[in-house]
């Protein structure tokens, strides 16, 4: 259940006050069904159109307030024409942007039925996943609200009005645990580091217990004893001990099937440590562990929908701060693999923390697949923006299978470069390889540096520094912390490997 918006299936029924939604194409006209009950609002409907200029494209809309017959009533008209790209209708947008324009109504009814033609219980449910999402905020340290209200946590209630209510509740129960995982992922990363901290963090991943998952959680003594010197070394400039969370999902049928493995970057804070980072945006380091919040809240997902697969999820938890007891530049670490690493800058840590975690996926469960995510480089912002997470792979069909997943919901991949030229790069004077590679491609070296920890066990690495932090609104996100990752994964697995 949501904290934000209780949302209901029901029957088409007129409106009774309150909002009501109701969805028209470039014609303005609503599906007969849906003109019949609203009644003589509609003929009105055309002649407000022309004063406000609303000609039924989408992503617009027009209020139309007690009309004739309506009294009491909000109609919120939407257009859903397409608009100049041509693209069909993403019913996740379509019930983000509705929720965005009921605005402070607290309880409200969709007409959902499409003007022309026939809308499904499919559709419908990804309209309340996409509605659900919009709803989400993280406030809960705000004691007044941004206009100097008193704060009202008092959760929006939409009835999603569809002829076959009951299809379209039994199509929306999967798409809710998407909808929690997304949450979770997103409050993680939206918390502050004094609060979530590597040991907080994992008591967190520990509640999806209740849900299902098994969960054990190594802390330093443990860590140390398999000789995971890369991670332990980002932690140990800081008070805060360092963790390491396993959590495993058994849902598949055949109890043989190799899992598959998700490996995430938990930094709870990244200052950098020695090599300490600018001050401007330091804060933004809070967000450092959104490829660890992705797998937590991917695992909730999975165990919420009861996916048919065996799915284990890896993260790592430091702070990296700087310290007497901090790494420093020179030093050289042994990693669980045995392969040997020079600090060349302390502020490279993510891909400490990976080579230890990943190694540990890979001799554990010796997954079908490992798909690591983190906020690793700086450089896939300058390379792609906030608009793909870089892609890097070792598997053609593993790489393709993550685009067509991107494609399908929205959280678009773009695949980068391997090469040995690249590997070269981190080829160090002193130990086998330097946590640096220069200036240059900065995240593929950061890329090769992994995959010198994943053997030949099919990977994908996800660059999520631009997508999972700091996002631009969309319709279906609103919070800073976008939880970016949990729809992609969740479609990865239910398309190529559940049953
Ligand atoms: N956590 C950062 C990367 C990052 C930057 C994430 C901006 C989100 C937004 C990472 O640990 C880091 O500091 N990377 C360095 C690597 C460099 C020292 C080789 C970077 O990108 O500058
Ligand atoms: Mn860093
Ligand atoms: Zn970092």
């Amino acid at each position: 259940m949501s904290e934000f918006v209780k949302i209901a299936f029901g029957a088409l029924a007129a409106p009774k006050g309150g909002t009501y939604v109701i969805f028209v194409g470039a014609d303005l006209k609503p599906s007969p069904r849906v003109a019949a009950l609203i009644g003589a609002a509609g003929t009105r409907l055309e002649s407000a159109a022309k004063a406000v200029h609303f000609r039924g494209k989408a992503s617009t809309a027009m209020d139309l307030v007690e009309a004739p017959g309506l009294d009491g009533v909000r109609l919120v008209i939407v257009g859903i024409a397409p608009g100049k790209d041509g693209k069909p209708i993403d019913f996740a947008n379509l019930g983000g942007y509705v929720f965005g324009k009921l605005g402070a109504a607290k309880k409200a009814a969709v007409a959902f039925v499409a003007p022309e033609g026939e809308w499904e219980a499919g559709q419908a449910a990804e309209f309340a996943l996409g509605l659900r999402l919009r709803a989400y905020r993280f406030d809960h340290y705000k004691t007044k609200k941004d206009n100097g209200d008193e704060a009202d946590d008092a959760a929006a209630a939409v009835t999603i009005e569809f002829e076959s209510a009951a299809a379209a509740r039994a199509a929306a129960a999967p798409r809710m645990a998407v909808a929690e995982g997304v949450e979770l992922a997103r409050t993680l990363v939206n918390e502050p580091p004094n609060v979530l901290y590597p040991e907080s963090f994992a008591e967190r991943a520990a509640g999806l217990k209740a849900h299902g998952v098994e969960v054990e959680i190594l802390d330093e003594k443990a860590m140390g004893k398999l000789g995971m010197n890369a991670l332990l070394g980002v932690g140990q400039g800081s008070k805060r001990g360092s963790r390491l969370v396993v959590m495993r999902w058994r849902g598949a049928h055949a109890r043989k099937a190799k899992p598959v493995a998700f490996v995430g970057k938990g930094v709870c804070f990244d200052s950098g440590g020695i090599s300490i980072k600018p001050a401007a945006s330091m804060e933004d380091m809070k967000g450092d562990m959104a490829g660890a919040a992705c797998v937590v809240g991917l695992m909730r997902t999975l165990a919420a929908r009861k996916a048919k697969v065996d799915a284990v999820g890896v993260i790592g938890l430091v702070e990296n701060m700087p310290g007497g007891g901090a790494i420093r530049p020179s030093d050289i670490l042994t990693s669980m693999s045995g392969q040997t690493i020079e600090i060349i800058n302390t502020d490279a840590e993510g891909r400490l923390v990976l080579a230890d975690a990943l190694t540990y996926a890979r001799e554990k469960f010796k997954p079908r697949f490992m798909i690591d995510l983190a906020t690793l480089t700086g450089a896939i912002l300058v390379a792609l923006g906030q608009e793909h997470a870089g892609l890097f792979s070792n598997d053609d069909e593993l790489a393709a299978r993550l685009s067509a997943a991107g494609a399908a919901t929205g959280e678009a991949v773009w695949r980068m470069p391997l090469g040995s030229a690249y590997d070269k790069l981190i080829d160090s004077k002193f130990a086998d390889m330097k946590n640096t590679g220069g200036r240059n491609a900065g995240s593929i070296t950061a890329a090769q540096f992994l995959k010198r920890f994943v053997g030949d066990t099919p990977w994908a690495h996800l660059d999520i520094a631009g997508t999972g932090m700091s996002s631009p609104t969309s319709d279906i996100n609103h919070s800073w912390g976008s939880g970016w990752g949990v729809r992609l994964l969740d479609r990865l697995v239910a398309e190529y490997y559940e049953g």
